[in-house]
């Protein structure tokens, strides 16, 4: 190694990338066949997050030695840290053309299969890394993660163990061995596990959550909020899902305790993070005491981003029969001799259970549907049941699109809004004359305001507050029942069916 590419790699070690660069591209220049300069000059790029820069150098790296797999790692890794897992599956699949056994390449895959949720692939991949080399502590505490992504928590008990033997002071074996503990119910166990982890890292979010999940277990609500509050500390404004958590904490614990209990940190939690919107909503929720009108955008947007993928086995498991009701409710308005519906809006269509159930009673139908959440839509494309998925806020929807509908329904969707004049007055816009209004609210049991926001986030309506708006929007009533709409916990949560029809005294054109 000549003295200037020493002194670039001691720049590189000690994490001075420009002043490695500078070097390194002088000595491509100079050399710009030498394999190994474009390959530390995509290093350099890379450490420096300039990944177009770092895919250009690893690429003409890769076509000067063709042979070499040093490029094709770097490529699939690059790729991979940029989240483009097209492209580093490829190169990873190219590397195991020629290496089937290349360790980097299998976890690569093994990653990318993670990422997407197909967590049986991934455990295959890691577990072919391990076969080869039992050494391998990152595939085996892989291993580890994944059997409890899998719910195999006494193999991932094991698996972390394992792990442990080659990197005993790995927190994330310990925060696995915990999990898995909480899991089997082993509360002990998982509370040595977790403080052992502490006691390696006392500023890593996770533990904290996890010690929080498992005091909750043992409703032990005074450390649960105290772990929950050192997760979001630590965890600063970056980790979104931190907040999510504690404020789904701060709502048990309001559920089960009365919101005084959750009271203190709910406040602390909304002045340290005053800047903080979504949390700003979710301590509101607890604390009642301010007048909130609608669900916060980023809010609605997180939760449901991250709820997508489970949202129709969740609510199946909640007996949620919103969809049905309002089917229901559609089809006996029909039977009543109404015209039949043939442009449908679903507002808050989410993963479109609510189109899927009323396509059948409409027959021939061109359904919009609109949402927040671009994961829910994603969902709802896959059913076919919609012409049209539009993803937006539905005040902003209604008040810029140009169609008039037969048809508006929304399906838990109002438990969103607090008031809902505006949203009324807009809908009524759309709809021509008698077109249909079929919605459901969660009846307000609270007192007797209007509408009241739960700790859950969620909205409650008053009927007469919702008949009273009705009718000044010009709508006519057809049918209000009452219903169990779905569980929450072990409570049943009632709520009220409503049709009505828009009665216009000029006509519209559809
Ligand atoms: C409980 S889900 C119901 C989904 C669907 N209607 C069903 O019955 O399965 C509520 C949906 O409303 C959406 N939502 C809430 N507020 C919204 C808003 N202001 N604009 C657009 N979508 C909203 C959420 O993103 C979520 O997909």
């Amino acid at each position: 190694m000549s003295i200037l590419e020493q002194k670039a790699a001691a720049l590189y070690g000690e994490q001075k990338y420009p002043e490695a660069l500078d070097i390194y591209l002088s000595l491509y220049k100079k050399s710009p066949k030498t394999e190994k300069y474009s390959i530390f000059c995509g290093n350099c790029f890379d450490a420096l997050g300039d990944a177009e820069q770092a895919i250009a150098f690893y690429k003409r790296a890769s076509r000067l030695n063709p042979v070499s797999v040093t490029s094709l790692v770097a490529l699939a890794n690059v790729y991979y840290n940029h989240g483009d897992y097209k492209n580093s599956e490829k190169f990873s699949r190219r590397i195991l053309k020629k290496f089937p056994d290349n360790a980097s390449a299998l976890l690569n895959l093994g990653n990318i299969a993670y990422c997407k949720g197909d967590y049986e692939t991934a455990f295959q991949f890691y577990e072919a890394v391990y076969k080869n080399n039992k050494a391998s502590y990152i595939a085996v505490v892989n291993m580890a993660n994944t059997c409890y992504d899998l719910g195999r928590f006494v193999k991932a008990l094991d698996y972390a163990r394992k792990a442990l033997k080659l990197y005993p002071s790995s927190v994330d074996a310990y925060i696995i061995r915990g999990n898995s503990y909480i899991e089997l119910g082993r509360y002990e166990k998982a509370e040595n596990c977790l403080l052992r982890a502490l006691d390696l890292r006392n500023d890593n979010p996770w533990i904290y959550t996890s010690l929080s999940r498992l005091y909750q277990k043992i409703e032990n609500w005074d450390k649960a909020l105290e772990a929950g509050w050192n997760a979001v500390l630590y965890a600063g404004e970056a980790q979104k899902d931190q907040h999510i958590n504690f404020g789904y904490l701060l709502y048990e614990c309001a559920e089960e305790k009365g919101a005084e209990a959750a009271a203190y940190y709910a406040s602390k939690w909304r002045d340290t993070f005053a800047d903080n919107k979504v949390v700003a909503y979710m301590a509101d929720a607890v604390l009642n005491d301010k007048p909130v009108k609608k669900a916060d955008k980023d809010y609605v947007l997180q939760i449901f981003d991250a709820f997508a993928a489970d949202f129709d086995s969740t609510l199946a498991g909640l007996e949620y029969q919103a969809p049905e009701y309002v089917a229901e409710a559609v089809r006996t308005v029909i039977k009543k001799d109404f015209f039949k519906p043939v442009r449908c809006l679903d507002l808050g269509c989410g993963t479109g259970l609510c189109a899927q159930a009323v396509k059948p009673v409409i027959g021939w139908s061109e359904i919009t549907g609109v949402d927040l959440s671009e994961k829910m839509l994603e969902e709802a494309g896959k059913k076919y049941v919609y012409d049209r998925l539009t993803a937006d806020d539905i005040l902003n929807f209604l008040a810029t699109d140009k169609r008039i509908y037969h048809l508006v329904t929304a399906a838990d969707v109002l438990t969103y809004f607090g008031d809902l004049q505006k949203l009324f007055a807009l809908v009524a816009g759309v709809l021509g004359n008698k077109g249909l209004f079929v919605f459901t609210v969660s009846e307000n049991t609270h007192n007797n305001d209007d509408y009241f926001l739960t700790p859950s986030g969620r909205f409650v309506h008053g009927s007469d507050y919702v008949l009273k708006l009705l009718k000044k929007n010009g709508f006519n009533k057809l049918s209000m029942e009452r219903k169990a709409l779905r569980n929450e916990g072990d409570k049943v949560v009632y709520g009220y069916v409503v049709a009505a029809e828009k009665i216009l005294t000029v006509e519209k054109e559809f």
